[in-house]
């Protein structure tokens, strides 16, 4: 029996997948090189943008007419589309469940190969972490470690709190525990990831504010040759004591993705985000003074509902001030059951699509200005690709680099002389 999982969204639904990767193989399953030699397609879903949804719809759609040609092949479908709207998804998947569910998947495939009953989902194992299974990593030198899931802060745009309830941290025992294994195995890179990596709170001191720093501290203490990236931290929760730690540890790269959304007060009232255009402006002055080289990216959205052009310039201005490494822009995207989606879409398509442009040239001109900074510099890489000849890797501040160089080094480090920078990247030589 052979399974394929097709995964969208972002690096919460990748290190999801790890885990039902893993769980398959446990029942016996192995993977299959491509959808159409599977026994089971299991989609892992997201549902941040209306494209996103129709991406889900249209693998679904895929599914179907394999079935056609195998009719014994299993659909399951996960993830946060499958959590926040599991009707809208009904007679499209054998299998519908809630990815905090994922104990049960064996059992309701079960189920189905013996052709006993249909199930959409089983609440049997509720209260079970489902992040304490062990993920089938599918990287051997950088791995995604989840600290936390969900979201308590409901910004008015976002299905995320829906889809993936409030936010819920993992023990730090278990986490370190999962990383020291890794590095044990000569893991190189671990990133943290969560919605908001800096709210967690460590269940053993459970009621004390921010643990954030507490669990870097003891993630940079493990002994090891190996980086630390973390994604995504939310301005308001982004705490003095938070960049001090980050600059006092050694393992924790200088790569820091800081979303603004928008750079207008009004814009950033109505999305509901707490925090100021000036408090995010003073965070990016602390984090360029106390962190050398950090490199700095965003999430921005363009044409929120009632965005007007002078709103809009001062995000333009903010981009300009900040000189972004890399931002992912995204034009508005009304979604059903938000706050926003009470407000009327009002920003044309044309238009979202003009100011998306607009903050794209200057984030061209900021990436190549900062890596420009670089040339010359000798800079340790993460070597993560091989191809005809070409090494590509990762900078500790998250930067492309590729150079001449040889397959085995691919998943370690390589010190590299820059020698040439790009909008997305930078080229260099081995030294
Ligand atoms: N927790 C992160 C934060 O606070 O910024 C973001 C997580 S969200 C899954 C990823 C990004 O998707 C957001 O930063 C936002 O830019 C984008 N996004 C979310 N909802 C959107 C919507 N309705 N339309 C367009 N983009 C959206
Ligand atoms: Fe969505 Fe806001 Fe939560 Fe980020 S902080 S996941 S944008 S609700
Ligand atoms: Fe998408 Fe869910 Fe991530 S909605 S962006 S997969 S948290």
């Amino acid at each position: 029996m052979k399974y394929y999982i097709k995964t969208f969204g972002c690096q919460m639904n990748i290190s999801d997948s790890e885990r039902i990767s893993a769980l398959l193989e446990n029942i016996g399953y192995k993977p299959a090189s491509k959808a159409d030699k599977a026994d089971l397609i299991l989609i892992n879903t997201c549902s941040v943008r209306r494209s996103a949804e129709d991406r889900a719809f249209g693998a679904l759609k895929n599914c179907q007419k394999l079935k056609e040609k195998n009719p014994g092949l299993l659909v399951a479908v996960t993830g946060c589309f499958a959590s926040k709207e599991p009707q809208r998804l009904k007679g499209k998947a054998d299998i519908i469940f809630d990815i905090t569910q994922l104990f049960t998947l064996p059992k309701i495939i079960k189920t189905h190969i013996n052709k006993i009953k249909f199930n959409i989902q089983e609440d049997l194992y509720k209260n079970y972490d489902y992040l304490k299974i062990s993920p089938n990593y599918s990287s051997h030198y950088r791995a995604y470690v989840p600290v936390m899931t969900g979201c308590n802060n409901f910004c008015s745009y976002c299905v995320v709190p829906y889809a993936r309830g409030r936010e819920y941290s993992r023990n730090s025992k278990d986490i370190v525990e999962e990383i020291k294994g890794l590095v044990d195995k000569g893991y190189k890179a671990i990133t943290l990831v969560g919605q908001n990596v800096n709210s967690y709170l460590d269940k053993s001191l459970y009621g004390k504010s921010t643990d954030f720093p507490k669990l870097l501290k003891k993630v940079n203490d493990i002994p090891g040759d190996f980086w630390i990236w973390f994604i995504t931290s939310h301005p308001k929760d982004m705490s003095d004591e938070l960049l001090d730690t980050i600059a006092g540890s050694q393992k924790v790269c200088n790569y820091i993705h800081l979303p603004v959304q928008s750079g207008s007060n009004a814009i950033l009232k109505s999305m509901n985000r707490e925090y100021t255009r000036e408090h995010y402006l003073n965070l990016i002055d602390k984090i360029k003074s106390k962190l050398e080289y950090a490199s700095l990216s965003t999430d921005t959205i363009v044409g929120y509902p009632n965005e007007t052009e002078k709103q809009f310039n001062q995000t333009v201005e903010l981009y300009k001030q900040v000189k972004y490494d890399m931002a992912y822009i995204a034009q508005y995207s009304a979604r059903p059951g938000t706050a926003a989606s009470k407000l009327e879409d009002n920003v044309p398509c044309e238009e979202k699509k003009r100011r998306k442009n607009i903050l794209t040239d200057i984030l061209i001109s900021t990436a190549i200005e900062n890596n420009q900074q670089l040339l010359n510099k000798n800079i340790n890489v993460l070597v993560e690709k091989y191809k005809t000849g070409t090494l590509i890797g990762k900078t500790m501040t998250f930067k492309t680099v590729t150079f001449p160089g040889k397959k085995n080094l691919v998943g370690s480090f390589a010190k590299v002389k820059i020698l040439k920078a790009k909008d997305w990247g930078i080229e260099g030589k081995i030294i």
